[in-house]
Parts: C-alpha cells; structure tokens; sequence
C-alpha cells in the first residue's frame, strides 16, 4: 500500500537516472527520494532482453521492500523491455519514461517523431508502439546511438567529437518529415544544446526526465500522495558499484553534489 510519507523510487541502469532524479527534486521539491542505480552491471543498452528482465525485476523488489510509494523506471531500455514485469509484481503506481515520453511528443507533433536511444531501446520499438497506441497517424523514425552513452559519461558534451557524432546519427532521421525528437535515453538530456542546435529550431526536443516529472506531479495529486511534511527531503542513492570518477559523473547529471551513498552487493 502507497503511503504519502513514503519516498519515491527511482531506478535505472547506472547513474543517467540521476537526470530524472534532478527533474523531480525541480517538480517536487518535497518528496524523498531513493534511487536505485545498478552501475556495477551498467550498460543495459546492449543486454539481451531476458537479461534486462531478470535485473529489473530484482531492483524493483528491492525498492519495493525500501517501502516506496511510487516506482519510476527512469532508464529507457528497462521501460523499453520489461515495464510489464515492473507492473505485474508491484503493489504501488509504476511510472515510466517511455510512456512519459511518448505522451509528450504526440502532444507536441504535427508532422512526424524522431526517436533516439540505446539500440536495445530503438530495437524494442517500444516508444513507437508507445506513440501509435496513442495517435496510430503520427509517423516515428527511430535511430540507435550507442556513440552518446560514452561520450556523456566522458562530458564531451560540446566539442568536436560529438558534434560530428550527432549529425551523422540524425542525418537520417532529419530527412524524414520530424517536428520533434523525443531524447529516449537517460543520457541525452545532457546533449540537450548541442543536439538543438544540430536540430535546427524547429524541431522541438522531448526530455522524458521531465516530462516523467511532470506526470509524477498529476499522479501525486490524482492519488492523493504528496507527502504531507513539507521539509527538507532526504535523498539516498543505492548503488551496486562505485567505480572510478562516479562522485564526478554523477554529480553532473545530478547538477549538485551526491551524498548519502549505499553501496549493495548482489
Ligand atoms: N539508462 C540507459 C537508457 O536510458 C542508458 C545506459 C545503459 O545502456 O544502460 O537507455
């Protein structure tokens, strides 16, 4: 049972949930929050579906026994594979950034959706089977960018390398007839202006960090869940692994400092 003094779970493959984690701490500047990121097996990107499924599974039962009251699969390619899963052992609302994400850009769109993210994600076909069951008419290009996980993680942002990087992936996908790109892995908020200017300004980018917020927002309201302690919220981030430079990285995504650390072994 949901209860609203509860924190809210959030989970991803390593530390790029931490973009989601840094959109609701901007929504909800209230709530508590535990996130779950399994950085000793990350990537999931480029894992087989029954793998992905397996890992997910565990990481939801584990926040589940933390007592959370909302679970928010912040990685795209668990949301991409195994959000059935998530939803069938829950107990408490699942939100994801897939639905989120799709939900958006079909608001947004008058001509057509450009899809990017790892390739398990892009091969899943989840966010355009996401947007079709919304709107069947509205047309999805899709395009696996394996380059953007590393070159976020190394902070090349803005330089050269990425550059380059970004327009040779989208060149196929700007072809097409796209008014909006939906940025569908955790790491891309992070290539937001580089990736606008590639785009030109008339296509619009959908951040699923932030539009997950936002229905985070409307779902609190709807069940009546915010917490009623309007203090200081704490946050905790469980990890399975602390590897090299994971204070820095995170830290960026986070866009402050990572405290209160837990480290799990599996
Ligand atoms: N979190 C993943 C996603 O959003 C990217 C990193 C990974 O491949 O695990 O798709």
């Amino acid at each position: 049972m949901a209860k609203a003094s509860s924190p809210i779970g959030v989970f991803d493959s390593g530390i790029g949930g931490l973009t989601v984690v840094r959109a609701l701490m901007e929504r909800l500047p209230f709530e508590d929050i535990i996130y779950f990121g399994d950085t000793a097996r990350v990537p999931y990107g480029v894992k087989s579906r029954e793998t992905i499924q397996s890992f997910t599974r565990q990481i939801a039962e584990f926040l589940l026994a933390r007592d959370v009251k909302l679970l928010i699969v912040a990685c795209n390619t668990m949301a991409a594979v195994a959000i059935d899963q998530v939803r069938s052992l829950s107990t408490v609302p699942v939100l994801d950034v897939i639905d989120a994400g799709a939900r958006a850009a079909v608001e947004m769109t008058h001509r057509g959706v450009g899809v990017i993210g790892t390739p398990t994600t892009i091969n899943s076909n989840a966010y355009a089977r996401s947007i079709h069951a919304l709107n069947p008419a509205v047309h999805v290009h899709s395009q696996a960018c394996p380059l953007f996980v590393p070159l976020v993680e190394e902070g090349w942002l803005d330089n050269d390398v990425a550059r380059l990087t970004a327009r040779e992936y989208l060149k196929p996908v700007f072809v097409e007839q796209i008014d909006a790109l939906v940025l569908g892995c955790t790491h891309y908020p992070l290539l937001k202006p580089l990736l606008q200017e590639v785009a030109g300004p008339r296509i619009q980018l959908v951040d699923s960090a932030i539009t997950v917020a936002e229905q985070t927002a409307a779902t609190l309201d709807r069940l009546s869940l915010h917490n009623p302690q309007r203090v200081a919220p704490h946050y905790q981030y469980v990890v399975t692994d602390v590897p090299l430079r994971f204070q820095t990285i995170g830290s960026r995504f986070l866009g402050r400092e990572l405290t209160h650390l837990e480290q799990v072994r599996w």
